[in-house]
Parts: C-alpha cells; sequence; structure tokens
C-alpha cells in the first residue's frame, strides 16, 4: 500500500511536468488525468478510505509521519507548487473527476509565481472549480501540528535519517537529467552547466562515504526509469573512479558523464523506447544510433571534454571492440567509457523494469565475469570491490530474521555493515534505535537474504514480464522464484553480449 501512495505522487508530479510541456488535451496529459484518477479511485476502494493525503515539508514529501525518499526525488515539480501555493499539502476526496485533476496540472503548469499566503491559493483553486482537492495547512514545528495525516510527524523524525544530506543532490541529479529530456525533446540545446554543477555536487557528496548509490527508488513511469537510470549510473561512476584512486576534476567529469550518457536516447522515438513487443531490426538500428546522437547533442550544446563526450559515444563498445555503434577506425577505446559501460550494464541489470525482475548484485557480476570481453577487467574487479556482494542501499534479511539496510561494505563481500531496521517479528525499530552491526566472515550472524529495495515494501514483487533469455556468452537468466511469466518476446537488445533493457 505503501508504494501505490508513492506511486501516486509521483504520477501526479509527472502530470505536473507534462502539462509543463504539452495542452490540455494533449493525450500524454490526459492519459495521466485518467490514470491518476483510476489508481487513486481504486486505491481509495481498497483501502476503504475517503480521502489520501500527504505533506509537504522542507522540500520533500511527508505521509502519516514518515519521509518519501522516493517521491521527495522524482516529485520535485510537485513539491514546488505546493510551494508556491503555501500550502503544507493536498488531500484529495472522491469523487475526483479527470477534470480536477487536469486544472490542478493546468494551475501547476501557469502559476509560476509564489502566492501571497494559502487563502490567495485556496480562492484560486475554488475559482476554477476545483472541488476536490484541498490545500492543507502549512506543516510547523512539533508542537503544532494540524494535519492529521502527519499528526505524528515533527521535523526532528526525518531530518535525523541518513537520507536528508543527500536528498538535495539526488533532486539536483534528477531535475538534470529530466530537464536534459525536455530540452531534447523540444529540438534545444541542453544544459551542461547545470549538468556540471550537479556532476560536482555528487562528488563532493561521496567524499564522505556517505553514497547510498543503490537506493531503488520507485518509478512508476517509463520516463523516470531512463532518468533514474543516468542518475544512478552517474553516482555509481562517481564512487568507482574514487576506488580506481582517480583524481577529483576526473570524477566530477565522470560523474556528469553518467548523467548525460543516455541524452541521445531523447532523440529515439518513445513508441521504440518503450515499445512492449520484440523490436523490429529498423527500430533495433534507430535505438542503436542513441550513443552518436547524444555526442552529437553534446557538441552541438558546447560541450568540449573528450571524457564526456567519448563516455555519451562509447558506453556501447566492448572491450574486445564489439557493441555499438560502428566506430571509425581511429577511434581508441578511453577509460572512462570503458567504465561508463561497466556501470551502465550493472546498474540494467540489478533495476526493476517494468518488463524484466531485478538481478542480484551477485548475479550481475557472475553474468560480467562471465562474459568474457566484454569489461574491462580492472574496472569491473573495482566495480565488485566497491560495491561487495550487498551494495550500499540495499536491504537484507539476517539470519536472525532481522531485516537491516546495507550501510557500507565490510571487511569482505558478504559481510558488509548493516543498520538493523526491523525486529525479528517485522516491526520497525525507531531510527535512533536502530543497532548498527558489522556482519564477520563465521560469526553468528549473517545475510541469510537479499531483498530488492523498493519493489513492495522491500519484498518480492512478481515481474510483468521477463526479458527474453539469452546473455551474448549463452548464459541463460534463470527466473527469480516464484516468476510464472515466461520470458518476453525480444525486448531488449545484445549490446556488449548482454541484453540491455530500456
Ligand atoms: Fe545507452
Ligand atoms: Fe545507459
Amino acid at each position: 500500500m505503501e508504494n501505490q501512495f508513492s506511486d501516486l505522487i509521483i504520477l501526479l508530479a509527472s502530470g505536473l511536468n507534462q502539462r509543463k510541456m504539452y495542452f490540455d488535451d494533449h493525450p500524454k496529459v490526459k492519459a495521466v488525468c485518467r490514470d491518476f484518477t483510476t489508481r487513486l479511485r481504486n486505491m481509495m476502494a481498497e483501502d476503504d478510505s475517503e480521502d489520501f493525503s500527504f505533506g509537504v515539508y522542507g522540500g520533500k514529501f511527508i505521509r502519516q509521519g514518515k519521509y518519501l525518499v522516493g517521491p521527495s526525488i522524482a516529485g520535485r515539480s510537485l513539491i514546488e507548487f505546493a510551494e508556491r501555493l503555501r500550502c503544507g499539502g493536498f488531500v484529495f476526496h472522491l469523487p475526483l473527476a479527470m477534470v480536477d485533476v487536469a486544472t490542478f496540472f493546468r494551475l501547476g503548469a501557469l502559476q509560476k509565481d509564489r502566492l501571497e499566503n494559502l487563502e490567495v491559493a485556496k480562492a484560486l483553486f475554488a475559482a476554477h472549480g476545483i472541488d476536490h482537492i484541498e490545500l492543507s495547512d502549512p506543516l510547523r514545528e512539533e508542537g503544532d501540528r494540524k494535519d492529521r495525516e502527519t499528526e505524528s510527524f515533527a521535523a526532528s523524525d526525518y531530518l535525523a535519517t541518513d537520507f536528508a544530506p543527500l536528498l538535495n543532490v539526488y533532486q539536483a541529479l534528477y531535475d538534470t537529467v529530466s530537464s536534459n529530456n525536455l530540452l531534447i525533446n523540444k529540438n534545444e540545446t541542453v544544459d551542461l552547466s547545470q549538468a556540471r554543477d550537479s556532476g560536482e555536487r555528487l562528488v563532493a557528496a561521496s567524499e564522505n562515504g556517505a553514497m547510498d548509490v543503490m537506493q531503488f527508488m520507485r518509478y512508476p513511469d517509463y520516463d523516470s526509469y531512463t532518468i533514474g537510470h543516468s542518475v544512478r549510473v552517474a553516482a555509481l561512476a562517481a564512487m568507482l573512479g574514487r576506488e580506481l584512486g582517480w583524481p577529483n576534476e576526473v570524477l566530477r567529469e565522470l560523474a556528469t558523464a553518467g548523467l548525460l550518457h543516455d541524452l541521445g536516447k531523447g532523440k529515439v522515438p518513445e513508441e521504440i523506447l518503450f515499445k512492449a513487443g520484440k523490436l523490429t531490426e529498423e527500430e533495433m538500428k534507430v535505438i542503436q544510433s542513441h550513443p552518436a546522437a547524444g555526442a552529437q547533442i553534446l557538441l552541438a550544446s558546447g560541450e568540449e571534454s573528450p571524457l564526456i563526450i567519448s563516455a555519451a559515444w562509447g558506453h556501447h563498445i566492448r572491450e574486445d571492440g564489439r557493441g555499438y555503434p560502428i566506430m571509425p577506425d581511429w577511434y581508441t577505446q578511453g577509460s572512462a567509457a570503458s567504465l561508463i559501460h561497466v556501470c551502465d550494464v550493472f546498474e540494467a541489470m540489478t533495476a526493476v523494469r517494468p518488463y524484466k525482475a531485478p538481478m542480484s548484485p551477485r548475479r550481475a557480476f557472475e553474468t560480467m565475469l562471465k562474459d568474457v570481453g566484454s569489461f574491462h577487467p580492472q574496472i569491473l574487479a573495482a566495480l565488485i570491490r566497491t560495491t561487495g556482494l550487498y551494495p550500499p542501499g540495499s536491504e537484507v534479511i539476517l539470519s536472525d530474521f532481522r531485516k537491516a539496510v546495507v550501510v557500507a561494505r565490510g571487511l569482505d563481500m558478504d559481510n558488509p555493515l548493516v543498520r538493523v531496521t526491523h525486529d525479528p517479528g517485522g516491526l520497525p525499530i525507531p531510527h535512533e534505535d536502530q543497532p548498527a552491526v558489522q556482519l564477520e566472515a563465521g560469526g553468528a550472524l549473517c545475510v541469510m537474504e537479499f531483498l530488492f529495495v523498493g519493489i513492495n515494501d522491500g519484498g518480492y514483487e512478481q515481474p510483468k514480464r521477463k526479458p527474453k533469455g539469452g546473455f551474448g556468452m549463452g548464459i541463460k537468466e534463470e527466473a527469480p522464484e516464484g516468476t510464472k511469466e515466461g520470458p518476453a518476446e525480444g525486448k531488449g537488445m545484445i549490446t556488449s553480449g548482454f541484453t540491455e533493457y530500456f
């Protein structure tokens, strides 16, 4: 249920973004209005509730006293709208109509200035006939809790969480990729300074070691899959470059390169990029044009860094020279492109997509190691060393049935430093009481199970479809336990001997 709330909030934010680009009656805007209204009604019927509400405080979403990480990153446009309206959140009542949602999106796109106060915002909503979306009073510090959905909330609760320091960085990364996608859609040049700035912030944040790179945030819409992918590739690239001892100025370029590496996908028609069925040969060619298209966009936008341009151009080139695009004779693959290639494949394998189940890092490493000739051996070894089998941010079940989150790699690959979040009965432990435990080889405690974070509350959700089996070296992907459905027909493509997912 919690995930459904998050999905709805992100969907609402994505509707605001779509409306900023298009007009009221555009099929994309209408589709989000319909989707949101239907999903909200279904959820409320299931839940037997009369309204759906959430708060906004300090640039973050809060619901029932909990700080929502994924939506706070992906739903920035909605947070900003709430700030312009000077409200502390939104309450949606039944019978919510599509027209209410459409008007909400329109106001979100057109109301660019901050309103004087909440009363003015409420009057604006009333004047536009939005009957079933209520604006909540601003949230205040502990002791003045007005919002009924957030009554257990106190600012200090969430400020103490691990996510707070990195949230702004993630938001900036997310915004960079998403706004550049919009610019490419409109055939405009991209904002390189924003990308560089975000890259710098990422490297600065990772300096303290507080890099929760594999927070598997949930994204309910396709656009966000591409965005989340680039953000995670950037974070992995910075972490990996640091492990390899590359200097800070290179790390900053690497992070920027990660953010921009799939820029060319903005030129691939969405019908192809998100096609559910098998791609034709012609469509495959269009997809394979994205590295060169990305490099061209960068050049046209004034990018001068060989590292960033070559990473966009060469991130689907294998170490043995295979892959795509076909490069001219003079092309030499640089280390940065090899590094982005490694991060790109690892991220794609371990991330969840609507048409595939995620792979555990262990399995992804096995597959990558068997794909001889694809990856730069030292870079792949460094990735395995850095993340271990349980990358920071992973959730695990310990052998005493307590649930924990991985904080950092431990002394060896399969014994990370964890923070215990739930007792053996599954009850959450308050943040300030969560013990940090360093697992040790041969110790009493070990990891019993890896959970796919963000999927079904840390549990395992059945994937809708599974990609067609077949990694280049004849390795068959096995269906995760309980997977009923067979392989999807031909979605994905052979890139570096492995199936890439879009
Ligand atoms: Fe790519
Ligand atoms: Fe990629």
